[in-house]
């Protein structure tokens, strides 16, 4: 579908927001192409120290997904049968996911209609013997009440890995996403803040060992070639990926900042719109929007309205976890979680890339005026 213009505006354009940079990751491929060499390779060697360096961490660890990210992680930290991963209800199905594949059970928590994510003051009420872990996520491209959760894992003696997937570059007090918990993950899905082409993840932390133990568990356990120390998997970030990753880390703050002036002018169009509520900010927290989502009255309307008008929105997330079929032996039951109940009916993702135009957003804003008819 077009719009007045004849451009389709999608939530996420990747082919657009990458053509600048279209000839710099021809030439990087190209590179990798030329050595021949695609796995455990000088790229992602690189590649890892730029992006701990980036995220403020001491160690990176390419994997092959955020997914894979998350359950390495927790298997690193001897986190599996029997044990309970507290984690927001509200999120991308992989989070639960990558607890279920560790062996440990995901405990779900309520989240926060106003910030989206996790809503620590319910976290001490879903501590059991059991709980092994808070792994909070920074959802849309915010990070969660990081050091109140901080507070309460140290309180209980519980590891925090952080799920920094949406969350590139996002900052609270000066600090990057993934770099205040045991682990931080990654996802470089396509559509994210850095994404690569095709499936890749990144883990991060400060703990030497930690990370020696994760470079074993993403190569089959092995230490040196065909000598396994531990059980392991094949979950390694690919030559290729990385490079073109290490092109596009390059321009992650730049690329952040355009979401974040994006972010500005949707602020300014629609702050008038009683029936539309705005993403929140937070004190000292650096928003890096992976996704603009916001709560608005008659939600599927609007979505209608705006597809006729040839501008794409999408729901992050319409149905809660404990919802879903995957999860129902851990046994919740609607009504377990009102406020995310509540908010997947309220919630729509507008459009928001790079490449995006002011003057595209001012449509999608004029537009959404039109339907409340302000
Ligand atoms: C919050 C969150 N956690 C985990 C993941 C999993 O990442 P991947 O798709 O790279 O496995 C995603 C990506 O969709 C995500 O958005």
């Amino acid at each position: 579908m077009r719009n007045t213009t004849g451009r389709r505006i999608a939530v996420c354009d990747i082919a657009r927001s990458d053509q600048p940079i279209r000839n710099k990751i021809t030439k990087a491929v190209r590179t990798v192409i030329d050595k021949g060499r695609y796995i455990l390779g000088q790229e992602l060697n690189v590649f890892e120290k730029e992006f701990a360096e980036y995220n403020g961490s001491s160690y990176a660890i390419g994997v092959a997904s955020g997914t894979e990210a998350l359950q390495l992680s927790l298997k690193a930290l001897g986190i599996g049968q029997g044990d309970e991963v507290i984690t927001a209800v509200n999120t991308a199905i992989p989070t639960a996911m990558a607890i279920l594949a560790a062996g440990a059970r995901p405990r779900f928590v309520d989240v926060r209609a106003d910030t989206f994510n996790i809503d620590v003051a319910l976290i001490e009420k879903a501590i059991t013997r059991n709980t092994k872990a808070i792994l909070p996520v920074h959802l849309y491209g915010k990070i969660c009440d990081i050091k109140a959760v901080l507070k309460i894992a140290k309180k209980y003696n519980l590891f925090v890995v952080e799920d920094a997937c949406q969350a590139h570059g996002a900052s609270c007090g000066g600090m990057k996403a993934g770099s205040f918990g045991r682990l931080g993950a990654f996802s470089f899905y396509p559509t994210k803040n850095l994404g690569c082409y095709g499936d890749g993840g990144m883990i991060v932390t400060n703990n030497k060992s930690l990370a020696e133990r994760l470079r074993l568990l993403r190569n089959y356990g092995q230490n040196t070639r065909y000598s396994c120390k531990i059980k392991g998997v094949n979950s390694r970030l690919d030559e290729i990926q990385a490079a073109i990753l290490r092109v596009k880390l390059k321009l992650l703050d730049q690329l952040n900042e355009c979401r974040i002036e994006l972010a500005h002018v949707y602020a300014r169009y629609l702050q008038e719109i009683v029936d539309v509520d705005l993403p929140s900010y937070g004190k000292d927290l650096q928003h890096v929007f992976h996704l603009y989502v916001i709560k608005c009255k008659d939600k599927d309307g609007l979505k209608r309205y705006l597809l006729k008008k040839g501008i794409e929105t999408e729901v992050h997330y319409p149905i809660p976890l404990h919802l879903q079929g995957a999860f129902r032996e851990l046994g919740y039951k609607r009504g377990d979680f009102p406020c995310a109940e509540g908010l997947a009916h309220k919630i729509l993702t507008l459009p928001m890339h790079p490449a995006l135009k002011t003057q595209e957003v001012r449509k999608v804003c004029n537009h959404i005026k039109d339907f409340y008819r302000c």
